[in-house]
């Protein structure tokens, strides 16, 4: 993962390297540091932890350049120490780097073989030895640079500046995203347009095996085969304003809370409201005669889409695979012709994500992408784009783009439905009404948060916590356990309330709280049998419910309330209570809830 940034400006860039890095800490914050060409040398400041570490270390030493690079890290190869910090350099070049450079072992070995001093572990310093090596034969940055890439396998975005060049800067993108902005005798670098938002909003993104020669006046863009190339330059919608909290004490707060908002401004994007029906852009695919759905995604998108399956199979009878997309990318998969693969994606940068997108392209299938950043990577590979209207997420456990994921796929179910007439317009009109309630619903919940900060004090003392849900609401126990080790440290584990007494109930007894997802649908009697199983073990169950159920007369450690409501629409709106679980479990426990330890929010590598 890791964010990168670079500056040619016209004043020192430093404040301003730091101030976009502050924009790219989601990709990664276990150390940050930049470099600048000073008087001709390479200068760097680097510090381990938080980009605040990193600031004050400029404000002790400051740096002066007016070109420069930054980064902000996610380990890969190397602990989260200061000497394993980007940028790495020799004397003559500074690299900053997202990736994994795979043949970093052999390349080292060469590299130390020609006397090459290596000073961290990491796989990026191998790339710093490659430059300079090459740039000793040839005395020519470009053709340095063009060399060494040519050796690099993995993925990787760079940024190089190199000593005694003052107006130069090189980039290159194989598999990690990259964006050039275009300022007024200034240009700039970055991961995303959002970093490079308060500079300027003119924006070229790289393509897979560009490279890019920068100077003050402009930028000469290389393809992969060395051919110069006119990328366009867009106009990025990004806004230059960093969010803020608002009110909230934590971003994952905030975001809890803007659901209600979201989630109708994604519905409304998706639904007709005059007529009742979904309104969806053109899949360019015949939906009547869809034979397969295959969906991949990671993490909580991961959930989302095993809810799609649920969704689809059941109201659109079409059969959903489903994989998290690590597996499905080299799993090999036959994919009949004329299916259509779904991707979903908060960040559109997920690098398995992605890959298992190239690969159902080249298998022939359509490929539409359910997706929060619209300029994304996956995006723009996507035949058909079908946008979460959350606004930027933050806070790095998802909460608010996994609703509205939801939302996109329920509304894809009932268009895909419609065509294969599984679904009448009387069950469209029905299925989009209790659709349109859920922000009203999940208002409610979150009128009132003092039992959740209840059951923080018990949650906080577990060292393990069961998740049990069936049908549909079992992505959502998945979701719940994720939601809760991911923010909380506690251990925690989704299940199949059926699966229950084939391993798990091993671990009940009375120190082990079991979280319960059991709206009154059809199963519901049985995942109370579920319930009773606990119960008779000594288990302390948090049931998750609607109505005056008591789980069968169960002593319960608490009963979480939620409003009646349509069963379609149940696992958006049980979403809520297994976020504000979490959430006030790891305020509780003094947790580092926005940045959670070992995680970030774009997951850019392997
Ligand atoms: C990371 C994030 C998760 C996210 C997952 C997939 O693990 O921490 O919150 O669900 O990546 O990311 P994506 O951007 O593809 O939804």
């Amino acid at each position: 993962m890791c964010g990168i940034v670079g500056i040619l400006g016209s004043h020192p860039v430093s404040q301003d390297l730091v101030d976009a890095l502050r924009r790219l800490e989601y990709r990664g914050y276990d150390s940050a540091g930049i470099a600048t060409v000073e008087n001709g040398h390479l200068e760097r400041r680097r510090a381990e932890g938080k980009l605040r570490n990193l600031e004050q270390r400029l404000l002790e030493d400051p740096l002066q350049g007016m070109t420069g690079i930054g980064h902000t890290r996610w380990a890969t190869h190397g602990k989260p120490t200061e000497s394993n910090a980007h940028p790495h350099m020799s004397d003559t070049v500074s690299v900053v780097h997202n990736g994994i450079i795979e043949n970093f072992r052999t390349l080292r070995e060469d590299l130390a073989g020609k006397g090459h001093v290596f000073d961290s572990d990491t796989d990026t310093e191998a790339v710093v030895h490659l430059i300079t090596e090459e740039l000793n034969n040839c005395d020519d940055p470009v053709q340095a640079v063009r060399e060494a890439i040519a050796k690099l396998e993995g993925a990787f975005a760079v940024g190089i500046v190199f000593a005694g060049h003052d107006d130069l800067m090189i980039a290159a993108r194989k598999g990690s995203p990259l964006a050039i902005g275009h300022g007024n005798e200034a240009m700039y670098l970055g991961s995303d347009a959002i970093a490079l938002a308060p500079f300027t909003d003119e924006i070229t993104y790289l393509e897979e095996g560009d490279m890019a020669v920068l100077r003050r006046a402009g930028a000469e863009i290389f393809d992969k085969d060395g051919l110069p190339v006119k990328r366009p330059a867009i106009r990025s919608q990004v806004s230059s304003f960093l969010v803020d909290k608002g009110n909230h004490r934590h971003f994952m707060a905030k975001e809890i809370h803007e659901q209600p908002e979201v989630i109708s401004q994604t519905l409304s994007h998706y639904i007709d409201m005059a007529e009742g029906r979904v309104d969806y852009p053109d899949l360019g695919i015949d939906l009547s005669d869809l034979t397969r759905v295959t969906i991949s995604a990671c993490g909580t998108a991961y959930y989302a889409g095993l809810v799609g399956k649920y969704w689809i199979e059941r109201f659109a009878r079409v059969p959903v695979e489903i994989d998290v997309a690590s597996e499905l990318r080299y799993r090999e998969a036959p994919l009949p012709a004329g299916g259509l693969a779904l991707f979903v994606s908060q960040s559109g940068e997920t690098a398995d994500t992605l890959a298992v997108l190239r690969y159902c392209r080249a298998q022939g299938q359509r490929i539409a992408s359910i997706v929060n950043v619209r300029t994304s990577t996956i995006a723009r590979e996507s035949d058909v784009v079908l946008p979460t209207l959350a606004g930027p997420e933050i806070g790095v456990a998802s909460t608010k783009a996994f609703t509205c994921q939801l939302a996109a796929l329920a509304g894809l179910t009932l268009l895909i439905g419609r065509a294969r007439g599984t679904i009448s317009p009387e069950l469209e009109q029905e299925l989009v009404q209790g659709l349109l309630e859920v922000p009203r619903h999940m208002a409610e919940i979150m009128a009132d948060e003092t039992q959740y900060e209840h059951l923080a004090h018990d949650l906080s003392k577990a060292r393990d916590v069961l998740y049990l849900g069936r049908g549909i609401n079992y992505p959502l126990a998945l979701e719940g356990a994720l939601k809760l080790k991911e923010i909380s440290y506690i251990h925690a584990e989704g299940y199949a309330a059926g699966e229950l007494k084939h391993g798990p109930i091993a671990l009940i007894d009375e120190n082990v709280p079991v979280i319960v997802v059991a709206p009154e649908d059809e199963l519901h009697d049985k995942t109370v049998s579920n319930v009773q199983e606990v119960a008779a073990r000594g288990g302390k169950i948090i049931l998750i419910s609607n109505g005056a159920d008591d789980a069968a007369g169960c002593e319960l450690m608490a009963h979480i309330q939620v409003p009646d409501a349509h069963p379609f629409s149940h696992p958006i709106l049980y979403a809520v209570p297994i976020q504000l679980i979490a959430y006030h479990t790891a305020v509780f426990m003094g947790t580092d809830v926005d940045q959670p330890r070992n995680l970030a929010k774009s997951v850019t590598v392997e």
